[in-house]
């Protein structure tokens, strides 16, 4: 499989919040509403609760040109990738950067990454929606830098970045009807990339 021009309007939405009906989740659910109404379909990932342990750097995945070797729910996350032509970060801002539920899964994207790989996802559309609970913009610096430099290493499209400040409690992003608008139109224009 190379490129990605010819793929399904298939979106991998990987949930990164302990918390059910948090604000990165509602945040998803917009931009899944919003992607619908432009032909996509999404699964959604809740990592939290998931088995995915951390990269060990034996890099089997590249002299074998496979996915990884260690046996884990990261099957369900790589099955969904191989199949997507966009790929969703929906999180919440821990401590300045990813939550310990995601890191994992970033780090076990690596096998994509051998030269060689037998799945091609150069051509991903990337979307980060985030949430923290300070009030100052700069909070969230780290994720976006992190996230942006990661599709750049991963040449992976940027098809949107939403990072919400301000939102602590679990439901504070519900009333904040222009966010959720965003991540809906986030959604919706899709098709028009
Ligand atoms: C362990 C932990 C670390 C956090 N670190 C930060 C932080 O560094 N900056 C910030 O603004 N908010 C921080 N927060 C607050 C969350 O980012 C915020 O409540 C967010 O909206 C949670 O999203 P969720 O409802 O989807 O879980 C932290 C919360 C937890 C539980």
């Amino acid at each position: 499989m190379k490129g990605r021009e010819d793929m399904p309007r298939k979106i991998t939405v990987l949930l990164g919040s302990p918390r059910r009906n948090g604000n990165s989740e509602t945040l998803a659910a917009s931009f899944v509403e919003g992607a619908a109404k432009a032909g996509y379909k999404a699964q959604i990932i809740r990592v939290n609760g998931l088995k995915i342990g951390g990269c060990i750097d034996c890099r089997r995945c590249w002299a074998n040109k496979t996915h990884c070797f260690l046996n884990d729910d990261m099957k369900e996350v790589y099955a969904s990738i191989d199949e997507s032509s966009v790929i969703t970060f929906a999180t919440p801002l821990y401590f300045y950067s990813w939550p310990t539920q995601i890191k994992p899964v970033w780090d076990r994207l690596l096998p994509y990454f051998s030269p060689n790989s037998k799945v091609d996802v150069s051509g991903l559309r990337a979307v980060l929606l985030a949430t923290a609970g300070d009030n100052d913009d700069k909070c969230s610096d780290g994720l976006k830098k992190s996230f942006e430099l990661a599709c750049d290493y991963a040449k992976w499209q940027i098809a949107g970045e939403l990072l919400v400040t301000g939102v602590y409690e679990a439901t504070a992003v519900s009333s904040k009807e222009e966010v959720l608008k965003q991540a809906f139109e986030m959604g919706k224009n899709l098709k028009s990339e």
